[in-house]
């Protein structure tokens, strides 16, 4: 979704913008531009596509500005073109302003306000630079104050006024915005990946809050010219982990990275002595962990087939009843919520729009909520009354796999903690505890599955269609193998819970339809080796994913990927990295944009 970076300071304004809009290209975008104050003269180019389209525009320039702002562009309203690329200007040309969100009333706006105007493109971000315009009087905090006070939408915004030449205004409502506060210099951006090369200490603008950024200082006002005090907070996320590091997409380097920042997941968070977990974050007394009677567990994406892994864990450890429910249905549902259920919003950006509705409606109905999420400081993480970061680092691929199995060991994590307050023995929780140990270990042997993985797809690439089938803890797993390779491969993909394959789906088996299945040695193996069998009876390809040392498998088919064993509900850690593998080669044999995969963003913050 759209990447705002803004900068004033001592330096060059341009390469950091262009760095910036690097850094913030995972999120998916179709456009890109640039907008710089250079000698009292403002200096503006946009390109359609990616951003060496744009930095090839810029070869010949010579910009020496010291600020200025930037944009990449996931359309909304308006087709992608050069025109509707941000920024946007008003009519004079002074006024620049980039825009993540929807203006929704911005025909009402336009009629109302800006008869006489001339607008240049198809959005509605450009109504905002004119309505600016409208109610500049020499002040452009005040006129952006002025202006807003109209709007009905999302924004995340940053703007500069030729005439006030040292100066960035920035505002939030719905889109994320933050401050990153250097020496004698600001950044503001989407997120921190823009400006963790230049500063660790930044300031996260929460809705309704202008600030104002100057050669001065940072000045921070609520809509109604109220000046508001924060604190700046520390990140400690590297340069380093948002960099490539000679891999040839981040997709695969957050693949490899897992056993490394699982660690970073379960580290301090064990207890072995007790056989249970111990999540400060979630900031309830045991009271209240007993007062709870139903857990609800909400996210979309990659994140819901975590949070349905979470849900076996939940009710196998902790006997409470635990549902899973994607945001964008439960916020408009009237949800049966009350103050005796708990909520997990689970959001590797903390930002999807979805979820952090859902999250404020069970919070508006007496929930308790909590969050579990990624990115420090985002917004699920601080409107929640507590909760846990899941500490898997940057994910700057669109298609989520590292933070896919950190949200699952925190759920892990959660479960068991439940669980030992309800009903399991300190022996039971102590094995699991042991079992997580092992799984960092776990997972490098599940790495070195990567060979098989890239011939299997040799193998596969010129099929349509896929099933992923799984039963218990496996069918979360097959959803999740098959949501990688549709978002990244194009290939169309379903998953289905095994036994529920002859209620229908069985009427598509045929020599054309290969089917993935998990059958690794668990409580469900002998049934699940009945539904293979019903596969091959139909004669549909066979790739089998099984337990290292199940020489039976050998007997259904040539094709098959092993992984080691480890306790049942943790099987998702483990099983899942062969299927991201497997997604991965063939998105790359395809041919694919593996890391930013066609009409995919990787934060979602509009509906
Ligand atoms: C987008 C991404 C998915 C991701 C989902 C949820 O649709 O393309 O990969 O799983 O959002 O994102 P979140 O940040 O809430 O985990």
């Amino acid at each position: 979704m759209c990447g705002i970076v803004g900068y004033i300071g001592t330096k060059e304004a341009l390469p950091v913008l262009i760095k910036g809009l690097k850094r913030l290209e995972y999120r998916g975008y179709d456009s890109a531009g640039v907008a710089v104050i250079d000698q009292g003269k403002i200096q503006r180019r946009r390109a359609v596509g990616k951003i060496d389209q744009l930095t090839d525009r810029l070869k010949t320039e010579q910009w020496g500005g010291a600020i200025g702002i930037a944009h990449t562009r996931w359309a909304t309203h308006g087709g992608v073109t050069e025109e509707n690329a941000h920024p946007h200007t008003d009519c004079s040309g002074e006024i620049m302003v980039a825009h993540n969100g929807i203006i929704e009333n911005y025909r009402e706006l336009r009629d109302k306000f800006l008869g006489g105007h001339t607008l240049q493109s198809k959005t509605d971000t450009e109504i905002l630079a004119h309505l600016i315009e409208v109610h500049y009087q020499g002040d452009l905090r005040l006129a952006v104050e002025q202006a807003l006070r109209h709007v009905r939408g999302t924004y995340g915004l940053v703007i500069l006024h030729k005439k006030e030449p040292r100066k960035l205004i920035a505002a939030r409502l719905g889109s994320p915005l933050v401050v990153g506060i250097g020496d004698k210099e600001y950044y503001i951006a989407s997120d921190t990946s823009p400006m963790l090369a230049y500063t660790s200490q930044v300031i996260f603008l929460d809705d309704g809050e202008i600030a104002e950024v100057t050669d001065h200082g940072l000045q921070i006002y609520d809509l109604h010219d109220q000046q508001i005090t924060k604190e700046a907070e520390h990140i400690d996320w590297s340069e380093r982990a948002a960099e490539q590091g000679g891999y040839q997409h981040f997709m695969l380097k957050e693949i490899i990275d897992q056993p490394v920042v699982i660690k970073d997941a379960l580290r301090g968070r064990l207890v072995d002595s007790e056989g249970t977990a111990h999540l400060g974050g979630l900031n309830m007394t045991e009271e209240q962990m007993h007062s709870v009677q139903r857990i609800i567990l909400i996210a979309c994406g990659t994140a819901s087939y975590a949070a349905l892994a979470g849900k076996y864990a939940f009710e196998r450890l902790s006997g409470i009843p635990t549902e899973v429910d994607m945001g964008s249905e439960f916020r408009y549902r009237d949800p049966i919520v009350d103050r005796h259920t708990l909520v997990f919003a689970i959001s590797q950006s903390g930002e999807t729009a979805d979820t952090l509705a859902a999250a404020r409606e069970a919070k508006r109905k007496g929930a308790f909520v909590r969050g579990i999420v990624n990115v420090v400081g985002s917004t699920i993480a601080r409107e929640t009354d507590g909760g846990t970061y899941i500490h898997a680092g940057p994910e700057l691929a669109v298609a989520s796999t590292k933070a896919y199995t950190n949200m699952v060991a925190v759920l892990l994590m959660y479960a068991l903690q439940f669980g030992r307050l309800k009903r399991l023995t300190v022996a039971t929780g102590q094995r699991l505890v042991a079992a997580l140990r092992e799984i960092p270990d776990k997972m490098q042997t599940a790495l070195q599955q990567g060979t098989k993985a890239r011939a299997l797809a040799e193998k596969y690439r010129q099929y349509k269609n896929f099933f992923f089938l799984g039963r218990g803890i496996n069918y979360p797993v097959a959803l999740e193998g098959s949501h990688k390779l549709k978002e990244i491969s194009y290939i169309h993909s379903e998953a289905y819970a095994a036994g529920e394959m002859k209620h229908g789906a069985n009427a598509l088996l045929a020599l054309d339809f290969p089917v993935l299945a998990m059958m690794t040695k668990n409580q469900l193996y002998e049934k699940m080796r009945s539904n293979v069998e019903e596969v091959r009876a139909r004669q549909s390809p066979l790739i089998l994913v099984a337990t290292e040392g199940d020489t039976e498998a050998r007997e259904l088919t040539e094709d098959i990927i092993y992984v080691p064993a480890t306790m049942e509900l943790l099987e998702p850690l483990v099983n899942t990295i062969p299927l991201q593998l497997f997604a991965y080669h063939m998105a790359v044999l395809l041919g694919r944009d593996v890391d930013r995969p066609r009409n995919l963003a990787k934060s979602v913050t509009v509906e």
